[in-house]
């Protein structure tokens, strides 16, 4: 197909040419472009990072997650300093080199706290990663001193009207603002989009993956929207995987440098969700390493979950051999960021 051709050789794609792609009934030359690209780029090593969900408190209110401050039903916890330190501690021994810290937006741990708590794991030789939310400039610089190399922050759609119905008191511009300044802070930085969100056209999920490169980012993370019953979105359940999987594949080939990851909404949908992620052009897993918590933090309903942590990584670590692919060493920097030579 000539415009997978021409991704493939110049990896940039107008609007209309993205929603091509997004349309296609049969998308298998798309994702197998997407792992060409991929394997060429970045390789066969796929990075993990451990995944600590550090609250399930959130100030917000957006209207497809179950972690919004309206939904009474989820059980509301914020892990203390020593809590996040030990899972960290146990992600290091089972020899994670990421680990990233994420929670609901709220700002009960208090700033100087999570400054310690991202020194501390520094000490334990591990990248950060921070999926904290809107922050002011101070604050993400504040977390920068302390040590903290990545930031994720999804842009979830770039449709504003669409962004602000959905995320009610939110301004798109901050969202905007907040990116720019991670950007600015040299953290490596890592948003994303959700795919079938009610009212969002083929057309804007194209306008989602232009931004992102415009932006641009090191990390992409998409994942297909999945309807929660405890959420005024409950009613909203189509399955969305083939088109996010399609998004996916698609931002591989315009921004074959970076790094995605198979999303956990991914394996939500679909048994070996992750692997067919992997396979159409993803290069990261985020398995959960913060024990219980992933009990209560509920996004959305079947959230896959990690077993014991040494037993998941061994598993893992099979599972991929069996697909030509193997746990990449070091900390995964994005080779997008590396080209930047902000190091
Ligand atoms: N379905 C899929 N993804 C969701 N998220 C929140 N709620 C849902 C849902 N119902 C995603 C958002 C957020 C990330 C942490 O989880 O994109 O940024
Ligand atoms: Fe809070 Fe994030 Fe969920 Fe919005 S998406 S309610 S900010 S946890």
């Amino acid at each position: 197909m000539e415009i997978i051709e021409k991704a493939i050789k110049t990896h940039v794609l107008d609007k209309g040419e993205i929603v091509s792609l997004l349309n296609l009934e049969d998308a298998s030359l798309l994702y197998e472009a997407a792992d060409r690209v991929r394997r060429e780029s970045v390789g066969d090593g796929v990075h993990l990072r451990g995944l600590i969900e550090i609250s399930t408190v959130c100030k917000r209110n957006c209207l497809y997650c179950g972690l919004r401050r309206d939904n009474k039903k989820i059980f509301r916890r914020r892990m203390s300093c020593s809590e996040i330190i030990n899972h960290a501690q146990a992600a290091a021994r089972a020899g994670y080199a990421t680990v990233v810290l994420q929670g609901g937006e709220e700002d009960g741990f208090g700033a100087d706290n999570m400054a310690e708590v991202i020194k501390e794991i520094k000490r334990l030789g591990l990248a950060v990663t921070l999926s904290l939310g809107e922050k002011s400039f101070e604050e993400y610089s504040l977390y920068r001193q302390a040590g903290a190399d990545r930031y994720l922050l999804r842009i979830e759609t770039t449709d504003k009207a669409l962004y602000e119905r959905l995320d009610p008191d939110m301004s798109f511009e901050n969202r905007v603002r907040c990116l720019k300044d991670l950007g600015r802070l040299g953290y490596e930085v890592g948003s994303g989009f959700m795919v079938g969100l009610p009212g969002q056209s083929v057309e804007s999920i194209a306008d989602d993956i232009l931004f992102l490169k415009a932006l641009p980012v090191h990390m992409a993370g998409i994942g297909p929207f999945i309807a929660n019953p405890d959420t005024p979105l409950a009613n909203c359940g189509k399955d969305n995987f083939d088109l996010s999987l399609k998004a996916m594949a698609v931002i591989r080939l315009v921004m074959p440098y970076i790094n995605i990851p198979a999303t956990t909404a991914m394996e939500t949908l679909r048994p070996q969700g992750r692997f067919t992620a992997l396979k159409s052009g993803a290069n990261v897993i985020m398995p959960n390493v913060g024990g219980d918590m992933s009990e209560y933090y509920q996004l959305y309903p079947g959230k896959a979950r990690a077993g014991e942590v040494i037993k998941y990584r061994l598993d893992l670590e099979e599972k991929l051999k069996a697909v030509g692919r193997h746990i990449a060493e070091g900390s995964g920097i994005s080779k997008a960021y590396l080209a930047e030579d902000k190091k």
